[in-house]
């Protein structure tokens, strides 16, 4: 029973931390941007709309507070971890320190959702977004080549959305510094659109649009909130470039917060505007902010929203395609999955097997499944990620209470507590086929862990597995 909750020494973990190689070049400000830039993206460009055309009507607003208290819960709790443990990584690290190596599995198997799922969804919206944009151009995609077999109407296979997602594994294959200079200017663009959205929008808004404002009744906010949580998803990224802060225990946790705190307000000001401009069941489509912008008549306006949304997207599969080959990466190396996912590309230095594989898995996603079914499973893996995560900052508080923190998250326990509920709450809400999938994929995972992963792990059978430190963006 022990051996079930081996862990990983913390002292080890916060050596290797202070020794990384990788260089200490951002700042609280770079790694807000980073947030930012991860977390913006077909939440609020797509599931806004749906949310708000099927859940909750424009008080959507609120579902945003709600979706942005929950994460507010989490991220201290992630801050804390973070501050605590520098080593670039996710809950997944944080967990084999604190919660043992089963509980760091699940994590990790639970993260596929949130990395390669969630890049599905945006991919999907990405296709979108592109279909739209060629359509300026006279030229239509046949819908039996934009919609899987589970869509609505179905169709064949969405083949934008399969496609980007391999030429996203290409870019990153191909080293990570280049990525790294077009996603900042991706990221640009896509504040750009946003910031446009809000005050050019604003002039248009028509406050009688916001009556009713409960057209669902009021449990529309938590349903509403189930779904747009996915616009806030991003920011634990942050946590990912921990090594490469020049002061993680303050400059982590800074922007962690920092870029929940923006994209809240952001967010809030969109859904105002967006749900202002347009009733708010003419939302329920592919494109629903390029849809209130046709309000302003300014066809600029929408052309412009059209590419830097695409552009801001593409930031996010980037973004979250690494996190995801990341993660894959620390686990073969510590044994939880086969070998050949940490390999290197021996020219360009990248673990190449596996970012094709995340590709994939990513792009089967992407081409057979509508977004919804794709959002909600990346938000219901995230959520009890982010569950476990709270309860991790529990269990070192009583464990190691002397341990040194740079940042210490707030009303401990009632915060960590707090989030354990909140997230729980937003599960709860997610539709009972979302739920029954989740299950589902949880069993498999075990299945995994005691088939496989477990019996060839470097903790239990002390072989280490070569493999050189990655950057993580
Ligand atoms: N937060 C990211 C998005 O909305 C996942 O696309």
């Amino acid at each position: 029973m022990q051996d079930l909750f081996r862990r990983k020494s913390l002292e080890s973990l916060i050596r290797a931390g202070a020794n990384s190689p990788l260089k200490r070049v951002l700042g609280k400000w770079g790694l807000t941007s980073f947030g930012i830039g991860s977390i913006i993206g077909s939440g609020i460009f797509v599931l806004t709309g749906t949310a708000a055309a099927t859940h909750a009507g424009p008080a959507i607003m609120l579902s945003f507070v709600v979706a942005a208290i929950a994460c507010g819960f989490a991220g201290l709790c992630y801050a804390e971890l973070a501050s605590m443990i520098p080593v670039a990584g996710s809950a997944y690290t944080y967990a084999y320190a604190t919660l043992g190596e089963l509980i760091a599995w699940i994590i990790g198997w639970d993260l596929l959702l949130e990395y390669a799922i969630g890049n599905s969804a945006v991919a999907v919206s990405w296709g979108e977004h592109l279909a739209k944009i060629l359509e300026g151009f006279g030229i239509v995609i046949p819908h039996m080549f934009l919609a899987g077999p589970w869509h609505d109407v179905p169709g064949i296979i969405n083949v934008p959305a399969a496609a980007i997602c391999f030429v996203v594994s290409w870019l990153l294959v191909r080293g990570v510094k280049e990525s790294t200079q077009a996603n900042n200017f991706f990221v640009v663009l896509k504040l750009i659109v946003i910031v446009m959205f809000i005050v050019l929008g604003s002039f248009w808004v028509a406050p009688t649009n916001w009556v009713p404002f409960f057209p669902f009744g009021q449990r529309g906010i938590l349903t509403g909130a189930g779904l747009v949580f996915f616009a806030y998803i991003g920011f634990d990224a942050v946590s990912t470039a921990t090594e490469e802060a020049i002061n993680p225990a303050k400059d982590v946790p800074f922007g962690i917060l920092m870029s929940l705190a923006v994209c809240t307000i952001l967010y809030i000001a969109v859904a105002a505007v967006m749900t202002g401009l347009v009733p708010y069941h003419m939302l329920n489509n592919a494109t629903p902010m390029a849809t209130a912008l046709e309000v302003t008549g300014q066809h600029w306006a929408k052309a412009l929203y059209l590419v830097g949304a695409t552009a801001g997207l593409t930031s996010v599969l980037l973004v979250f395609s690494l996190g995801q080959t990341r993660i894959l990466y620390t686990m073969a190396r510590d044994g939880l999955l086969p070998r050949f996912m940490s390999r290197v590309h021996p020219k360009y230095s990248t673990p190449h097997i596996n970012t094709w594989v995340v590709g994939a898995i990513t792009a089967v996603g992407a081409g057979l499944f509508k977004i919804d079914i794709l959002a909600e499973m990346c938000n219901i893996g995230t959520l009890f990620a982010f569950v476990l995560v709270c309860v991790g900052v529990l269990v070192l508080r009583a464990r190691s209470p002397e341990a040194i923190r740079g940042f210490r998250c707030p009303g401990v326990p009632a915060v960590p507590i707090a989030g354990i509920v909140m997230c729980s709450v937003l599960i709860y809400n997610e539709s009972y086929a979302t739920q029954l999938r989740f299950l589902v994929w949880l069993v498999v995972g075990l299945v995994v862990y005691f088939a496989y992963s477990r019996s060839r792990s470097v903790l239990g059978t002390g072989k280490t597995i070569e493999g050189p430190d990655l950057p993580s963006h």
